[in-house]
């Protein structure tokens, strides 16, 4: 049913229940609408911004700094909104954070968790665009022990590794502005915490699969917790994607390792310890658990009682982002790489037509459909191989019995049919009207030394500290293709250094190691860096400064820095609300130098931010970022 053949009166689900809408409202909001505002919908009109019509930029570019400080263009302000340990909401017994680190590990439940990292905003309610209301969902990538706790991680026990599960996850907040300025919204009933030991459920082609069952569940369809959520994906009905990458950190094996152990990481030491008191980690005991982890995970921010999925179908690798791209045939396509050396690109199509107005239809939408890894071939050509139990060699001889066996062990499937082996993609971001897609591959140093593969056309630059974003164009500018185009976008470095090495290939200010990547809703696209802490503002790096956010001009693609970091930080996530007024950026481990646990001792050593606080330790947090008028961001 197209928009305009709406009934005046129509029921069209929203969040916890049904509200009936009136057909005004059903045109301002709803799941079709907002299609619409995210894609354009097959045979409907797309009243939206051409790079042509965007205005250029509008801000001062800051220079670098390697100060404890985050640094906005002058007519910007940037604020805190929600720090590691931040109460979440449920006012009644609300934990507030102890800068000492002695909240427990039932208080760490209810609070925001550690290292903040893809994030997503909601309009609230549901099918609405409003900019003055919503939800925050984002996930909590990692912990360091050397923060989280008051001794670190010494006298480890069942209490600190649920304090650190507590950490992990997922949050769900709602926020809201007034009088210009964003608050958390303590008393909603949105407010919600995933981590590590959050039920969830498994979907897809290997839910049910002999190489997910475990002794606690021999079912193969229900897991405990979502850990390593990097980057992020959505949908147009409104969920959330968390994207599970280095979660091979949080297992450990004193046993022979087989090659799928091996291939993902699986190692015999790690430094996170779960494995002491929650011996699922171990998978010496639990062989089967790691392929319970590695998938992209589907959460509904708007109802806290839906459960969230694992989706299979999705492939198990290190995720970034699951990035959609609605195909003009309405099904969707998801793009998301993974973040190692020598890893593949890959592209889930849905086999199914995303349902316009009923929110209900879609709920088991990313459950079916097909796998792809990207080839890309030297004279500027690209093809997506399919996944598929029987074809491109994936047999039972070759060690696939099955689709559930192929989406376990994706990377191993990719090598099979010949993938491209990427420099570290992480996020991708898909253009809002021509549907170019653009991958930030943030650094390789291992490309070309002895022993390991060399440059192609698609990663060319041996021991490739600096990364780079690689474009492309699917044949017909259709999402679902299996053919495109692709060029090299940049070569990140500075484009005023004489040294070849350092040399950037672009036009304006200097940046290493693109991470984020996003386009704003009037397609501005948006660069976040992630330089080591090892490399950080060391030697050569030194020009950098600490990890900054750019724009790139429309009008001539040049890169403008916005925005730079306290000490140490990584900057992991940008989200905007729908009028484009406002930013949420997310700060990651600041203070984090010389190695991912600080010294519980001495926790302010490298960075103070964002409290300053004389008996308090560096925060990760969300920072909201206005303009002063009240203008949009970048303009
Ligand atoms: Fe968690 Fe790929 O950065
Ligand atoms: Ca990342
Ligand atoms: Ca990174």
């Amino acid at each position: 049913m197209a928009l305009n053949e709406l009934p005046s009166r129509v029921v069209v689900p929203t969040r916890v229940g049904e509200v009936p809408l009136t057909r005004r409202q059903v045109l301002q909001g709803t799941l079709a609408a907002a299609i619409t505002a995210m894609f354009g919908l097959p045979g409907c009109a797309t009243p939206r911004a051409t790079t042509s019509s965007i205005a250029p930029l509008g801000f001062t570019a800051i220079p670098t700094s390697a100060a404890d400080t985050l640094s906005v263009p002058a007519g910007y302000r940037a604020d805190v909104l929600l720090a590691w340990g931040d109460p979440i909401g449920h006012v009644a017994g609300s934990p507030v954070f102890k800068p000492d680190a002695s909240n427990s590990a039932a208080e760490q439940a209810l609070q925001a968790g550690m290292h903040h990292d893809g994030m997503q905003f909601y309009p609230l309610p549901y099918g609405s665009a409003t900019s003055a209301r919503g939800l925050l969902a984002m996930n909590h990538e990692y912990h360091d022990d050397g923060l989280l706790f008051p001794d670190g991680n010494a006298n480890w026990s069942a209490e600190k590794v649920g304090k650190a599960q507590n950490a992990s996850g997922v949050s769900v907040v709602e926020v809201a502005l007034a009088d210009s300025a964003w608050r958390i919204v303590r008393q909603s009933p949105y407010a919600r915490r995933i981590t590590a030991a959050t039920p969830c459920a498994i979907g897809g082609p290997a839910a049910g699969s002999d190489l997910l069952k475990t002794a606690s569940d021999p079912t193969g369809r229900e897991v405990l917790g979502t850990c390593a959520g990097c980057a992020h994906g959505w949908t147009p009905w409104g969920t959330y994607l968390t994207c599970e990458e280095n979660f091979n950190d949080r297992f450990v094996s004193t046993a022979k390792r087989d090659d799928v152990q091996l291939r993902y990481g699986i190692r015999s030491t790690t430094r996170y310890g779960w494995e002491k008191f929650d011996e699922r980690f171990d998978t010496a005991k639990h062989p089967n658990e790691p392929n319970r982890f590695g998938w992209v995970v589907e959460i509904d921010p708007y109802d806290p009682q839906v459960k969230p999925v694992k989706r299979t179908a999705l492939g198990r690798i290190k995720h970034e982002s699951a990035t959609p791209s609605l195909a003009p045939d309405g099904r969707l396509a998801f793009y998301t790489g993974d973040d190692q050396v020598f890893e593949s690109i890959y592209k889930f199509v849905a086999r199914d037509r995303v349902h316009a107005t009923d929110r209900a239809a879609n709920r088991d939408l990313l459950d079916h459909g097909t796998l792809y890894v990207a080839r890309f071939s030297a004279d500027g050509s690209g093809d997506w191989i399919a996944l598929v139990s029987g074809q491109n060699g994936l047999t039972a001889a070759n060690g696939f019995r099955d689709q559930a066996e192929i989406l376990v062990k994706a990377r191993l499937a990719a090598d099979t049919v010949g993938g491209t082996k990427m420099d570290r993609c992480e996020w991708i971001a898909v253009h809002p009207t021509t549907r170019e897609v653009y991958a930030t591959l943030t650094n390789n140093p291992d490309r070309g030394k002895p022993g390991k593969p060399g440059t192609d056309a698609a990663n060319p630059r041996a021991e490739n500290a600096l990364g780079s974003i690689i474009r492309w164009r699917e044949a017909g500018g259709d999402p679902a293709a299996t053919t495109f185009r692709w060029d090299i976008f940049a070569l990140a470095g500075d484009p005023a250094a004489a040294d070849a090495k350092l040399k950037g290939g672009f036009s304006g200010d200097a940046f290493a190691c693109p991470d984020g990547v996003r386009f704003d809703p009037a397609g501005r696209l948006w660069v976040l860096t992630d330089v080591s802490p090892t490399r950080l503002n060391k030697g050569e790096f030194s020009l950098f400064g600490n990890n900054q956010m750019l724009a790139v001009d429309p009008a001539t693609g040049a890169f403008r820095r916005f925005l730079v970091g306290p000490v140490g930080c990584e900057i992991s996530a940008l989200a905007f609300a729908p009028d484009g007024r406002t930013a949420f950026v997310n700060i990651q481990h600041p203070g984090e130098i010389g190695g991912e646990t600080s010294d519980p001792n001495n926790p302010r050593k490298n960075s103070n931010w964002p409290d300053f606080r004389a008996d308090g330790r560096p925060r990760s947090a969300t920072v909201v970022i206005r303009k002063d008028d009240g203008g949009v961001i970048g303009s």
